[in-house]
């Protein structure tokens, strides 16, 4: 990919409209949302539950399609490339914590951890130790053998987050990764996502209703009856 001038948002959405549902039954969810998110900072995405941030997320890592409106994702259009390329700029270069984990129940946590590097052909023992050593900077060193089923929420969350960071890729996107957290378990994981912000060619979306982790965030975009109002630098 050809490398971007520093002025181009990291993403930019543009006038996106989202329904679900038919005739009277009709929900519009996105109506008209103007979004951007700088390279280098971690932009939150705020608001009242059923409001829908979910929907927003999964519109910028391409999971849904818009009725209308644009995304553009480090300047290029992801739904104008093929099916096979917008799946390997996603591989390559997005990391996604949903609300529920998705964890592979056959894969250990550090196994689960290591699946981008394995996908994108790492040696196995080399992207389970990166993977391992993720989850230790989250507090899950005990549990890196453990399987899914075994794990509490909270724990299976930080292995969601360990599986988004470790192939570094440019795009992060969490749907309340702290939800399931205690404090100090969701300062650590803020503080990974500040540093995997800080990156210059990179850029982290957090969705959260928790204000305990607010101080964070560089900008807080607030969503609300379909809209996206004015971004607000946070008071310190
Ligand atoms: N696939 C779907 N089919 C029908 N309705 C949907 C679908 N997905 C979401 N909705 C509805 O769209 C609205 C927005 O949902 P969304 O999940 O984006 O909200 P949210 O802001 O993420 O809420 P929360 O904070 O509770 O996670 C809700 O009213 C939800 O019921
Ligand atoms: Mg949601």
């Amino acid at each position: 990919m050809k490398p971007k001038p520093a002025s181009i948002p990291a993403v930019l959405c543009r006038d996106l409209w989202k329904s679900f549902g038919e005739e009277t039954a009709r929900i519009e969810v996105l109506r008209g949302v103007d979004f951007r998110a700088r390279f280098g900072e971690l932009s939150f995405i705020v608001g009242p539950s059923g409001c829908g941030k979910t929907t927003l997320l999964s519109v910028i890592a391409g999971l849904l399609n818009a009725e209308r409106g644009s995304v553009e994702l480090f300047g290029e259009n992801v739904a104008g490339l093929s099916g096979r390329e917008r799946i390997k700029f996603r591989r390559r270069h997005l990391g996604f914590v949903f609300q529920q984990c998705n964890l592979l129940p056959a894969l250990t946590a550090a196994e689960n951890a290591a699946v981008p590097l394995l996908a994108a052909g790492w040696k196995r023992r080399a992207a389970i130790a990166r993977g391992t050593e993720l989850l230790v900077q989250l507090g899950l060193e005990a549990r890196v053998r453990a399987f899914p089923t075994k794990l509490s929420g909270g724990e299976q969350q930080r292995v969601a987050l360990a599986r988004a960071l470790v192939h570094q890729p440019r795009l992060v996107i969490c749907d309340e990764p702290t939800a399931a957290l205690d404090h100090a378990a969701g300062e650590a994981v803020m503080e990974l996502l500040a540093a995997a912000a800080l990156r210059p060619d990179s850029a982290v979306i957090v969705v959260t209703h928790d204000t305990r982790v607010f101080r964070f965030a560089d900008t807080i975009a607030h969503l609300d009856d379909g809209r996206i109002a004015r971004p607000k630098t946070p008071s310190p």
